[in-house]
């Protein structure tokens, strides 16, 4: 349908521009934007009209690093797509970049059909998928190439997890060699697995099996050597690399002396490293449980490398890694070993607030806010600017945020499916209040008006950063 929405008196904010402006939509596409009170957006007639005075109005969230239903440490991630994708709708996330898995003895081709399986029908929102690579084989490398074509233009590599996803320095080298040559960008989980596993065995002979073990023994500096051999690695090879969930101030200034001499590395951290640390994994009773994830959470001191390396560019993306497991169940099986809790947490619904908060708190500007969140995530793959702005041409994916609604994370109230909150108890300033997908509205004050299969899955162009 051509049905004609308008967007009217809201401050629009995109990575670029702030401007009071109301917005035209055009059945799935933003179609126009006129300055408010001007003739030609008064002259706009429409089938809607969305008041949006005293909220900002900005592009829907790119979320580039999700793990729904996620196969783990004997479980399975508890958010499906379908879950996961309406509660990163109530969260103003209007797209996921997903992992779809290769594993050991299967081809990428098996990977990422069962995972199109999974996602079909099933998706609130629009998705794309990233290749991870378990299983770098001769076949396997040319594989790469077809699902570059099919617009799936990343492949995650794993230097961590000996036994499931890691892969060892031949094969990341050959897997960077076929991406320097067919333009598909490598993400590297930056953390030395094989010497981690060493200390795990010995923390766990030394009877140190509480949570907070999992961050002691995923030491900052393998982190950080992990980060310095995928730069060189990648240097070798001629092709570019971002290296996700980026935790340990030593890691940024990997990626900082990289980017000083020009290469072309990339740095992405994670809502939980901004706002939660080793405090957290220490909580009593199991409770830090809930904070399992790799790399890990590091003190707090941290913090603030971080922050400044998203006020640098020395990190460009903030994106979830949303892997949720409920504390009942899933993450209780790593009681008595820390090894064995599976790691991950939610957040695909909290990212968009968390760092409009932290606008509030003046580490970042606005725009810098819609930059890290959507502009940057969706140019780094391949979806700018269908998605990542407010613009002519664009989806419509359009989030009306109440730039002052207070509110309490919390398990109770969130709408991912599972049984904690990694922010419960804490207040956040600003919230989506109406999410338009595709120009249809999704989420209005609450209220969830999607539906399962509105979704459907993005082919994605080659990173926009490539030289
Ligand atoms: O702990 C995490 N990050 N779980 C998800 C898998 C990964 O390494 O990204
Ligand atoms: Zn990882
Ligand atoms: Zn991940
Ligand atoms: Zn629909």
């Amino acid at each position: 349908t051509h049905e004609r929405t308008v967007v009217r008196g809201g401050l629009v904010i995109t990575a670029a521009d702030e401007s009071h402006a109301d917005v035209l939509i055009e059945g799935e596409r933003v179609v126009a934007l006129a300055a408010t009170g001007s003739d030609v957006a008064a002259g706009w007639q429409a089938d809607r009209t969305i008041d949006a005075t005293d909220c900002y109005v900005i592009p829907g969230g790119v979320d580039a690093h999700t793990h729904m239903e996620l196969p783990f440490g004997g479980t399975s991630a508890s958010d499906t797509f379908e879950t996961g994708t309406r509660a990163a709708a109530f969260g103003g996330t209007t797209t996921i970049v997903d992992f779809a898995v290769q594993s050991v003895g299967h081809s990428l081709r098996e990977g990422l059909d069962a995972w199109h399986e999974k996602a079909q029908g099933n998706c609130a929102i629009d998705y794309a998928f990233h290749m991870i690579m378990s299983d770098v084989t001769e076949h396997s490398l040319k594989e790469m190439d077809l699902l570059v074509e099919e617009g799936v233009t990343s492949f995650k590599l794993f230097m961590a997890y000996p036994g499931v996803f890691y892969s060892d320095d031949g094969r990341i080298l050959r897997a960077m060699q076929r991406s320097a040559a067919n333009g598909g960008l490598i993400m590297m989980h930056a953390e030395n697995g094989i010497a981690i596993d060493v200390l795990v065995e010995q923390a766990l002979a030394a009877g140190h099996t509480d949570p907070r073990y999992h961050g002691e023994v995923r030491r900052e500096l393998l982190e950080a050597e992990a980060t310095h051999r995928a730069i060189q690695l990648a240097r070798v090879a001629g092709a570019p690399l971002y290296v996700v969930h980026v935790s340990a101030e030593q890691a940024v200034a990997e990626i900082a002396q990289a980017r000083d001499l020009g290469l072309n590395v990339f740095g992405e951290t994670c809502p939980q490293y901004l706002f939660l640390s080793t405090d957290n994994l220490a909580e009593p009773d199991f409770e830090g449980a809930k904070y399992v994830c790799s790399t890990p959470l590091r003190p707090k001191e941290h913090q603030a490398a971080l922050w400044r390396g998203l006020r640098t560019n020395d990190l460009s993306v903030v994106s979830t890694d949303h892997c949720p497991f409920c504390f009942v169940g899933q993450k209780e099986l790593g009681r008595g070993d820390f090894s064995k809790i599976p790691n991950g947490l939610p957040g695909v619904e909290n990212r968009m607030d968390l760092l409009h908060q932290a606008v509030l708190d003046g580490h970042i500007s606005r725009r810098r806010w819609i930059e890290l969140a959507c502009a940057t995530p969706a140019r780094m793959f391949g979806l700018y600017p269908r998605k990542g702005t407010i613009a002519p041409g664009a989806d419509a994916d359009v989030v009306i945020f109440d730039p002052q609604e207070r509110y309490t994370m919390s398990a109770a109230t969130h709408h991912m499916n599972v049984d904690y909150s990694a922010y419960e108890g804490r207040e956040v300033t600003g919230r989506a209040r109406t999410v338009l997908s595709r120009g249809a509205v999704v989420v209005d004050g609450g209220e969830y008006l999607g539906h399962a299969g509105h979704g459907t899955f993005v082919p994605r162009a080659t990173s926009q950063y490539l030289l």
